[in-house]
């Protein structure tokens, strides 16, 4: 072996981003971010299984993963259901042997002032964001415990970092999911999992146009500081993610990516 080979062996970055038949669980992957991620990966080999509430919108993004030439299938899955989580992790590991990727991308938004936020609507947003990610983490994370390897990548946004207004529920469960993400890195380091996060700007999704038709309180200010104003694609994410499901990432962990386009370095 020559010097050159030890540094680099020959065809090392052949495989770097190599996700062929690679198994991910997508959470939310019946609209918007979710969506575009599982596509991504229905596009590189990898199987996908879109797990979603709505199943009727997850079976519409399977049905193109699989026309053009990828696998897929759909899951019915409540992400703040234990027992939904750890039976569906159980089952997909009796069918398919392995589960290497978890994406997490179930999320929801209400804007309000926080004087005057609904208690209910708080409760609603902590419990999906923040436990409908922490769940699906312990149910797919054991099995990827067990089997040693696995990568769980969470979404976070530029509020796990900064403050907008009329977002008070939804910016303490992005912060929490930051958090969230760094200690189950911490704790699982050394066994093979690694756990990172995507932290979008503000996205072209369903979830960001329904907001607006409330208010367009928060958008607007998140726009005004943009330094272009334009908002992200969902596709546009689909990099961060092969990036950190891949052996690429490696030595990463407990890392929040930020797909901002800057926001938080103006
Ligand atoms: N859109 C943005 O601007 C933006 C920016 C930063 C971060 N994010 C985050 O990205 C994630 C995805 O956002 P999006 O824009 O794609 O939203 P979206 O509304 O388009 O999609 C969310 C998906 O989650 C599903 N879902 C809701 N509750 C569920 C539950 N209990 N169990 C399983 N699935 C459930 C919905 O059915 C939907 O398919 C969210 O966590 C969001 O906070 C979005």
């Amino acid at each position: 072996m020559t010097d050159d080979d030890t540094l680099v062996p020959t065809g090392y970055v052949d495989n770097l981003f190599d996700l062929a038949g690679r198994v991910a669980i997508v959470t939310g992957a019946a609209s918007g971010l979710g969506a575009a991620i599982a596509t991504g990966f229905g596009q590189l080999g990898v199987h996908v299984i879109l797990a979603d509430i709505d199943t009727a919108g997850a079976q519409r993004v399977c049905r193109t993963i699989n026309a053009s030439g990828g696998t897929g299938e759909t899951l019915a899955l409540n992400v703040t259901d234990k027992k939904q989580c750890d039976s569906a992790a159980k089952e997909i590991r009796h069918q398919l042997g392995h589960i290497d990727i978890l994406v997490n991308s179930a999320g929801s938004a209400h804007r309000s002032p926080a004087e005057d936020f609904p208690e209910a609507q708080f409760d609603r947003i902590i419990e999906l964001n923040l436990k409908g990610t922490y769940i699906p983490c312990q149910s797919f994370g054991t099995v990827m415990l067990e089997q040693g390897r696995g990568n769980i990548i969470n979404m976070g946004s530029i509020g796990s970092y900064v403050a907008y207004p009329w977002a008070s529920a939804y910016l303490a469960s992005k912060g929490g999911v930051l958090q969230l993400t760094r200690a189950l890195a911490l704790e699982w380091r050394d066994r093979g999992v690694r756990v990172n996060a995507i932290g979008p700007t503000l996205m072209e999704s369903p979830l960001t146009t329904n907001a607006r038709h409330s208010t367009s309180v928060t958008s607007d200010f998140i726009e005004q500081r943009m330094i272009r104003p334009r908002l992200g694609l969902p596709r546009e994410l689909i990099g961060a993610a092969v990036f950190l499901a891949s052996d690429a990432s490696q030595l990463v962990t407990g890392h929040m990516l930020m797909c901002d386009d800057g926001y938080l370095s103006a």
